[in-house]
C-alpha cells in the first residue's frame, strides 16, 4: 500500500511515499528557516506564500525520489490541522486538487498523530499500546497511544511548548530562531548546575506541564544580573534552562512509567531531537526496564513520512476524508 504524505502545518513544505506505513520510499522537506530566521520567527503570511511556490515540486520530487508515479499510489494523506491556517490550506488544497485529479481516496491527519506515527517508520516491532511524550514547537502531550490513530490524553501544557520556551528564551539571550538547536549547541559548553531554575507542577493535574514560569525565571535572571553589572554567561543560561525542561518533562515520564505500566515508551515532535531530553527519557526507561523508542532527527522535526505512515493506519480503518476537507487549524488530538 503507497500512501504520498503531504505536511505543510508550518514552516516545512513536505512530501513522502510511505510503503505499509513503514517503510520510507523518498522524504523531501523544503524548509523556510532561514526565511523566517530574519524576522525571529515564522511569519505565516511569508509561510503561506512558499508553501505555494515549492509545494508542486516537492511532491514531484518525492515520487521521482520513490521511483514511482501519482497512478500507482494508494491514497494521499495530509496535515489538516492543528497549525497555521493559511499554510495548512495550502496543503490541503493542493492534496484535494490531486486526489481529484488522480482519482485517488484523501485522508486528513491530526498532525500531532504524525509526529507520534513516525515512530513506527525505524521501529518495525513497535505497536500499540504505548506512553508517548510529544514535544514541538505548539505542543506538549503525554498521551496512552491505545490503537493506530487511537489516544487517550494524560496531560499538556496549560501555557508555552516544550520547543516555544526554547525558542523564546533562545531569543533573550541572543541566540535566534530556531531556539532548539541553539540552545542544545550553547547548552554543551555550559554549566547545567550554575542556575536553579524552577521545574514547574501544574497542581491538581500532575500530568500537565508548564513552562510560562520557566521561561518568566530565566527573563527576570537576565535582567537581575543585568542591573547588577554581572556578566552574563550565555552557555550557562542554556545548560541550566535546558536542564530544567529536561528535569521537567522527565519527571513526567517517570510517574506515567510507573502509573500505566505500559512496556513501551515513545518521544516524538521536534524537540525529541534533543541530546539531552533523548539520553534523560532512555535513562529513565531504562530503569523502568520499559523499550525506548525516538525516531531519528528528520523524523522528529515536521516531514511528510510520518503522515504518510499515520495516513495508512487510517486507511486501514476505512477512515476517507471528502472533498470539503478544511483546514482546522486548533485540531485537538
Ligand atoms: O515538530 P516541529 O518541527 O514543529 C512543530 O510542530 O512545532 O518542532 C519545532 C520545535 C521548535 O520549537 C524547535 O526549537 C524545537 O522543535 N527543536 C528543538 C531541537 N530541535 C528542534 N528543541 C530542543 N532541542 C533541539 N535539538
Ligand atoms: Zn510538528
Amino acid at each position: 500500500m503507497k500512501i504520498l504524505g503531504i505536511e505543510s502545518s508550518c514552516d516545512e513544505t513536505a512530501a513522502s511515499v510511505v510503503v505499509d506505513g513503514r517503510t520510507v520510499l523518498s522524504n523531501e522537506i523544503s524548509t523556510q528557516i532561514p526565511i523566517h530566521t530574519l524576522y525571529g520567527g515564522v511569519v505565516p503570511e511569508i509561510a503561506s506564500r512558499k508553501h505555494v511556490e515549492r509545494i508542486t515540486q516537492v511532491v514531484d520530487l518525492a515520487l521521482k525520489k520513490a521511483e514511482t508515479t501519482a497512478e500507482e499510489l494508494d491514497a494521499v494523506a495530509v496535515t489538516y490541522g492543528p497549525g497555521l491556517v493559511g499554510p495548512l490550506l495550502v496543503g490541503v488544497s493542493f492534496a484535494k486538487a490531486f486526489a481529484y485529479a488522480k482519482n485517488k481516496p484523501l485522508i486528513g491527519i491530526n498532525h500531532i498523530s504524525g509526529h507520534i506515527s513516525a515512530n513506527y517508520i525505524e521501529a518495525p516491532e513497535l505497536e500499540p499500546p504505548f506512553l508517548c511524550l510529544v514535544v514541538s514547537g505548539g505542543h506538549t502531550h503525554l498521551v496512552r497511544v491505545t490503537g493506530y490513530g487511537e489516544y487517550e490524553v494524560l496531560g499538556r501544557t496549560v501555557d508555552d511548548a516544550a520547543g516555544e520556551a526554547f525558542d523564546k528564551v533562545a531569543r533573550a539571550i541572543g541566540l535566534g530562531y530556531p531556539g532548539g538547536p541553539k540552545i542544545e549547541k550553547a547548552a554543551r559548553n555550559g554549566d547545567p548546575d550554575s542556575i536553579e531554575f524552577p521545574r514547574a507542577k501544574v497542581a491538581d493535574h500532575p500530568y500537565d506541564f508548564s513552562f510560562s514560569g520557566l521561561k518568566s525565571a530565566v527573563l527576570n535572571y537576565l535582567n537581575h544580573e543585568k542591573m547588577a553589572g554581572h556578566e552574563i554567561i550565555r552557555d550557562n543560561v542554556a545548560a541550566s534552562f535546558q536542564k530544567a525542561v529536561v528535569g521537567a518533562l522527565t519527571d513526567h515520564v517517570s510517574m506515567a512509567l510507573e502509573e500505566f505500566g505500559e512496556k513501551r515508551f515513545a518521544l516524538a515532535g521536534g524537540v525529541a531531537s534533543n541530546g539531552a531530553l533523548r539520553e534523560s527519557v532512555r535513562q529513565e526507561c531504562e530503569r523502568h526496564g520499559v523499550s525506548f523508542y525516538c525516531p531519528a532527527p528528520i523524523l522528529c522535526t515536521d516531514n511528510g513520512a510520518m503522515i504518510g505512515a499515520a495516513g495508512y493506519y487510517e486507511y486501514q480503518k476505512g477512515v476517507r476524508s471528502g472533498l470539503d476537507l478544511n483546514a482546522e487549524p486548533s485540531l485537538a488530538l
